[in-house]
């Protein structure tokens, strides 16, 4: 059959909502942007467990850190749907992460920002896995049957990272003033970043217009973003909280909160590795692969002793 044929009947699965499996036919510019997203989607999974995991033995009490510790381990779990469902696309998951630790690889531009006071931690979960929620729950409709399955399992988990992040902002900002100072600067620093990391604006994005041919993406970075706002800005008000956003409004004749201008030189320059704490993720990556080292070698030498 010929490539053209190939590409058509391709193009009409995709148009038919029938998922592409690994072993189907897949154009090569298809399974080269999976790799990209899935990879890069997984790196951000890995490289998201630092600046929370850098609270674990700091929670205020234990059910704070029970809830934390959870939601670190969730993270690593993530990362591992997502390398499984990047290698079906015959990538090696050592490649994979040798372009992470090499600096080769992209991974969520947020995952760049210190962690300063526990309420980030707050601000995290609200924000930041609020908008991953966004764009993941747009995501189990993916046309690539791997990724789509590995979304629906980890959105289930993300609701649950959501909710304990707006606990913690809720108690916060309802306790002393305090309190309520540190969960306001924790938002004023969260909220930007987050509205970054959905991508550039639809006009600026390379990629979108391919991915939505292919379905990959079913809507563009500009759609999911507003979703996110117009979603989040309530929950913030309904806990006294401000955004650090002059030109928000609601906005009746859209339906939709308008809202300032996006810094896209801070969002490329920590794209760029310029961001607050690049070198320091990509150094504690670098480290604990290197730390376990010696388990994936005994590992493997287990696995060989019990193949002879
Ligand atoms: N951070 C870093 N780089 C980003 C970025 C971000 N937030 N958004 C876009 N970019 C990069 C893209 O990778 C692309 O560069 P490349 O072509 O060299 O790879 C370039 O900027 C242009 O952006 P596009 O809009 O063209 O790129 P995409 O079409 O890939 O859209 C995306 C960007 C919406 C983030 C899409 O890649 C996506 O949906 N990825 C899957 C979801 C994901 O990765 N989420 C990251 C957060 S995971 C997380 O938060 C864990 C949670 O448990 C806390």
């Amino acid at each position: 059959m010929s490539e053209q044929n190939h590409e058509n009947l391709f193009q009409q699965k995709v148009d038919n909502e029938i998922k592409i499996e690994p072993k189907d036919w897949m154009p090569e510019k298809y399974r080269k942007q999976l790799i990209r997203q899935i990879s890069q989607h997984a790196h951000s999974e890995i490289v998201g467990m630092l600046p929370e995991g850098n609270w674990i033995t700091r929670a205020p009490n234990l059910r704070r850190k029970v809830a934390l510790l959870a939601k670190v381990q969730d993270e690593a779990g993530h990362g591992v749907y997502l390398y499984s469902a990047c290698e079906t696309l015959g990538i090696d998951r050592t490649e994979l992460l040798d372009q992470l630790h090499t600096g080769k690889a992209k991974y969520s531009n947020i995952f760049n920002y210190p962690t300063l006071t526990w309420a980030d931690i707050g601000a995290v979960g609200w924000l930041v896995d609020g908008a991953a929620i966004m764009n993941q729950v747009m995501l189990q409709r993916t046309s690539y049957g791997p990724y789509s399955r590995a979304m629906v399992r980890i959105c289930k988990e993300e609701s649950f990272h959501n909710r304990q992040g707006f606990e913690i902002m809720t108690v916060l900002a309802r306790g002393t003033p305090d309190q309520k100072q540190m969960a306001q600067d924790a938002l004023n620093r969260w909220w930007w970043p987050s509205l970054m990391m959905f991508g550039p604006s639809d006009e600026n994005s390379p990629n979108t217009a391919e991915l939505i041919k292919w379905k990959v993406k079913r809507e563009t970075n500009d759609e999911v973003r507003q979703r996110f706002i117009d979603r989040t800005i309530p929950q913030g008000e309904i806990i006294g909280l401000t955004f650090p956003d002059p030109d928000l409004k609601w906005n009746p004749a859209r339906n939709h909160y308008d809202f300032g201008k996006i810094n896209w030189e801070e969002f490329y320059n920590v794209v760029k590795g310029n961001g607050p704490c690049n070198r320091e993720r990509l150094q504690a990556r670098v480290k604990a692969n290197e730390d376990g080292k010696w388990v994936r070698e005994a590992a493997a030498a287990f696995a060989a002793k019990k193949a002879n």
